[in-house]
């Protein structure tokens, strides 16, 4: 597949997709987002591929968000539309069944930090800086930033982001909890490599599982959450990772997961 704003690789079991505009820091257009659909539903159907990572090109930003250019020439329909675009992105990435690791390499704004929020999570820089700048053009998130940024940070932090448009540091990210861990720029994507790894190491199936529970269970009650996991862990015990997986634990070896 040739690629304007992107660069894919697959460093297997590993796919690494690069947001490859680095001249505008990697700011993305309607073009970036129907790249990135069709990249992860390749990574998808990839049998070899088992985590993908998701980073920006150039040592500045990750994505500086939408781009600013096409978004001030939107009417209401166009912005609707290309609402309804992030939201599919977004969805696809939620549900891709593989975990997609966000390596945020500096300016994370806007829909770039949308599209991190996305992500199952986040490694940054210590260059790395977050926000939510829409409000300081009149504008608000459309990447489902008013929705994802408060069920990951709790609404008054998230609210604080939304409102002020502020930028905060990775430190300070790391304290609201929006990423998982901060390290040096030139340990990043070693870092999500290596996490990588370890999770492409374990039984695909009960990766899909688990990333299935979390994210549905969390769209809906307890009670309904527990029965999406209940049924989850039965489907596992009719999988031959399972059995290799203990098997494995009672040969002191390691485990040999097949993914079915
Ligand atoms: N859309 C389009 N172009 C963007 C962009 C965006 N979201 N963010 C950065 N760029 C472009 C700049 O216009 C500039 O292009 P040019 O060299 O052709 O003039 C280039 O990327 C480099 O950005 P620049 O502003 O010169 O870098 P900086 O280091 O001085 O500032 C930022 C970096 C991130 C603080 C600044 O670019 C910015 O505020 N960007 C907008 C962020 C934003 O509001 N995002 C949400 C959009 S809804």
């Amino acid at each position: 597949m040739n690629f304007h704003h992107l660069l894919v690789e697959r460093p297997l079991p590993l796919t690494l997709i690069t947001l490859n505009r680095p001249e505008k820091l990697n700011a993305m257009t309607h073009e970036t987002r129907k790249e990135l659909l069709c990249a992860l539903e390749a990574a998808r159907e990839d049998a070899e591929c088992r985590v993908i990572i998701l980073t920006g090109a150039g040592d500045k930003a990750f994505s500086a968000g939408a781009d600013i250019e096409v978004l001030s020439r939107f009417s209401p329909e166009d912005a609707l539309s290309s609402a309804n675009m992030a939201y599919a992105l977004c969805d696809l990435i939620e549900k891709l069944g593989k975990p997609i690791i966000a390596a945020i390499n500096g300016f994370c704004l806007g829909g770039g930090c949308e599209l991190a929020l996305a992500c199952t999570f986040r490694l940054a820089s210590d260059r790395a800086e977050f926000g939510q700048p829409e409000i300081n053009l009149g504008m608000m998130t459309g990447s489902g930033g008013s929705q994802r940024l408060p069920r990951l940070i709790g609404k008054g932090p998230a609210l604080e982001l939304l409102l002020t448009g502020k930028r905060i540091s990775a430190a300070e990210a790391l304290r609201l909890g929006l990423v998982n861990q901060v390290v040096s720029p030139e340990t990043l994507l070693p870092t999500a490599d290596r996490v990588a790894r370890e999770i492409a190491n374990k039984s695909p199936v009960a990766v899909r599982m688990t990333l299935d529970a979390v994210n549905r269970g969390l769209e809906t009650s307890t009670e309904e959450g527990l029965q999406i996991e209940g049924r989850n862990y039965s489907r596992l015990y009719a999988t031959e990772d399972l059995r290799e997986g203990c098997a494995a634990y009672f040969e002191k070896r390691p485990p040999r997961f097949q993914g079915r």
